[in-house]
Parts: structure tokens; C-alpha cells; sequence
């Protein structure tokens, strides 16, 4: 039997989605998330993210957290009866991130309720979350991984399998939710090129909690990106993504628009070893334009609240479809 046989969620799911419109997580994104796009997440019933890091210079970051705050608290007064989520922020663990002991001290003032950590097993940093009672789902792409983050004692599992937008795995979803669902019972998060409301039923039908998106959310008014690239976005479909290391050392999905536009062949680039990393003048994330296999889903740029209304008919049609087939 799988660790999660039973009907009843996770106490921490039951909790989530007692705040929630949708079992949709939008997942922080470089450059691209803002507290105008989380604000609009949060108060459409799903979960927002943004990366501490796009909060420059590192004092902005209280500013940030408080405009989320009193927009949340202003939308539920307004709105006493709304499903308002959470909202989350993103810190990477990692050498090269200087500002993580004063980011995650200005995430404790604000008691933020979700932090999602990145890269590497965020070991140091659970036992100080916990302690203001903030929560921590930890990203991953292997098996290995997941029971690292684990021992780290985190409180959830993001899975980001083949397929999604910015520095992605290469396991198929379903092989990656199999296995860690052997050995796990606790929130999952799954990811991957989840860009419409049947891909978020998908995840909770293999076993997930939650469906990861952030590719759909780019083509967001809200969102922090040019209108080139969401209108990129609009006009790409899977085909049109490379999955490589070359700009970061760390293999990732990005639209081969970008690249072209930046003076690269994205079917000739050079082999991905550290010193090629400073041969082009484009900036990954900023020119260099990350985006997941699910674009061909996107045909228009919206609003993010008439986005998660979209993800909601969607998610009640695919359910409904399936309720006429049963099988004897
Ligand atoms: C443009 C872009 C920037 C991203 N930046 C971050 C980041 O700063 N931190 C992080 O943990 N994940 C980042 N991600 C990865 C997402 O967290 C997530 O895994 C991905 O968006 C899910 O796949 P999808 O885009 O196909 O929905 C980024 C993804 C994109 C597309």
C-alpha cells in the first residue's frame, strides 16, 4: 500500500484548502513574481509566491511583506465570505546567497506563514521557521533529495518534474510522485508544465495535494515581465522550449525565442561547461526568458484573477467528464 491510501487529507492540506479556491500553489519566479501578482493569487483563493530575492535592494523586502499583508487584510474585510490563501516566500539555499540570514529574519518579523526554500536542503534553516511557525515545503527533482529534505524535517515536498519552467528536473511526473508517495504522506506539491485546470485534477488523481504553477502565471497583467515575453508566451507552444544548462550551469527550461533574440543558435549552443557560462551578454531570466513545457495552454495575457477562474472551470469540467465514466 501506498504511505497515502486514505481519502483524508494531510492535516496541513486540510488546512490549506479550507483557504483555498483551488489546490493550486503559484510558484515564486526570478525577476517575474511581485506583490501585485501575489496579492491578486492570494485574494482569488490560491496560494502566491515571490523569491526574497526580487525584493532589491534587500530592504524593500519589509516593505514587500507588509504591502502583501495589509493588501490581504484589506481584501478580507471586503470580502468577509472570499477563500483568501496564504502566501509564501522563496529563499535560496545556497553559498552565493548572502542576504538568507537577513531575509529570513525579516520573514520571522512578519511571522511570514510559508517559506518554499530552493537547491539546497534547507537543514540549517527548518528549526528557526518553525520556531516564529512559519511552514516549509522544500523543492526537489530526485528521490535522493526528497528523503534529504525530509531528514531536514520540512513540512512538504514540491516535486518538479520534466517539463517546467525554469531550472526543472527530467523525471517524468508520474514516476517522481510514485516513489516518493512510497515513503511519504505528508503535502506534495507536484510540478511540471501544469498550465490548465485538468493538468491540477491530474496531480491530485496521481496522489499530489497540490498543483506548482508558474508559467502560466507570466502571461499575468500583474506579472513582472515584458510585454515581449508574455506575448512570446502566448504565440509558443511546447516545442518552442529548450531544456539546457547553458545559462546557469544548472539545466532549465527557456523559450528559444529569447535565445534567438539574444544572437544564439538554441540548436547549436556551445557545450555546457563553466566557461561557456560568460560568452553570451544575455542575462538569464531577464533575457534569456524562462517558461515551461505547458505554454501551448496560454492565448492570452490576463489578469491572474481571471486566470484562476479559467484554472476553476477547467478543473470542474475535467471533473465532471470524469464522472460519466465509470468502469465495471
Ligand atoms: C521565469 C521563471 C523563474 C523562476 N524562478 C524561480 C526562483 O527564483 N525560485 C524557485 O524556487 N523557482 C523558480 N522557478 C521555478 C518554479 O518555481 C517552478 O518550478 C516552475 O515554474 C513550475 O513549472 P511551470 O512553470 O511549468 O508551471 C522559476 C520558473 C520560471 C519559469
Amino acid at each position: 500500500m501506498n504511505a497515502r491510501d486514505t481519502a483524508a487529507p494531510h492535516p496541513v492540506v486540510a488546512d490549506l484548502y479550507g483557504q483555498m479556491h483551488l489546490p493550486v500553489i503559484c510558484s515564486p519566479m526570478f525577476i517575474v513574481s511581485n506583490p501585485a501578482l501575489v496579492l491578486a493569487q492570494c485574494a482569488s483563493g490560491v496560494m502566491g509566491a515571490f523569491p526574497a530575492l526580487n525584493a532589491r535592494p534587500q530592504s524593500l523586502l519589509a516593505d514587500w511583506l507588509a504591502e502583501v499583508e495589509a493588501g490581504l487584510a484589506a481584501h478580507r474585510q471586503a470580502h468577509p465570505q472570499a477563500r483568501v490563501a496564504p502566501y509564501a516566500v522563496n529563499q535560496i539555499i545556497h553559498q552565493s546567497n548572502d542576504r538568507l540570514e537577513q531575509d529570513l529574519a525579516e520573514c520571522a518579523r512578519h511571522r511570514v506563514p510559508y517559506i518554499i526554500t530552493s537547491l539546497r536542503a534547507p537543514g540549517d534553516v527548518v528549526a528557526g521557521i518553525h520556531a516564529w511557525g512559519g511552514k516549509v515545503f522544500h523543492d526537489v527533482t530526485t528521490i535522493r533529495h526528497a528523503e534529504k529534505a525530509l531528514e531536514a524535517g520540512v513540512d512538504g515536498l514540491i516535486l518538479v518534474a520534466a517539463g517546467a519552467g525554469g531550472h526543472a528536473g527530467t523525471l517524468s511526473p508520474f514516476a517522481l510522485l510514485a516513489e516518493v508517495r512510497r515513503f511519504y504522506d505528508g503535502p506534495i506539491v507536484l510540478s511540471g508544465a501544469i498550465a490548465n485546470g485538468a493538468g491540477v485534477l491530474a496531480a491530485l488523481a496521481m496522489g499530489a495535494d497540490f498543483a506548482y504553477m508558474g508559467t502560466r502565471f507570466i502571461a499575468s497583467r500583474e506579472a513582472n515581465a515584458s510585454e515581449g515575453y508574455k506575448q512570446a508566451l502566448v504565440q509558443a507552444s511546447a516545442n518552442d522550449i529548450l531544456y539546457t544548462p547553458f545559462f546557469t550551469g544548472i539545466p532549465g527550461n527557456y523559450l528559444k525565442a529569447s535565445i534567438v533574440n539574444a544572437g544564439l543558435d538554441p540548436a547549436n549552443l556551445p557545450a555546457p561547461d563553466a566557461s561557456n557560462f560568460g560568452t553570451t551578454r544575455a542575462k538569464p531570466w531577464k533575457d534569456i526568458w524562462g517558461a515551461g513545457q505547458g505554454v501551448g495552454s496560454i492565448t492570452g495575457v490576463q489578469p491572474a484573477a481571471e486566470i484562476v477562474a479559467q484554472l476553476r472551470g477547467e478543473f470542474d469540467a475535467a471533473q465532471a467528464r470524469l464522472a460519466g465514466r465509470t468502469f465495471a
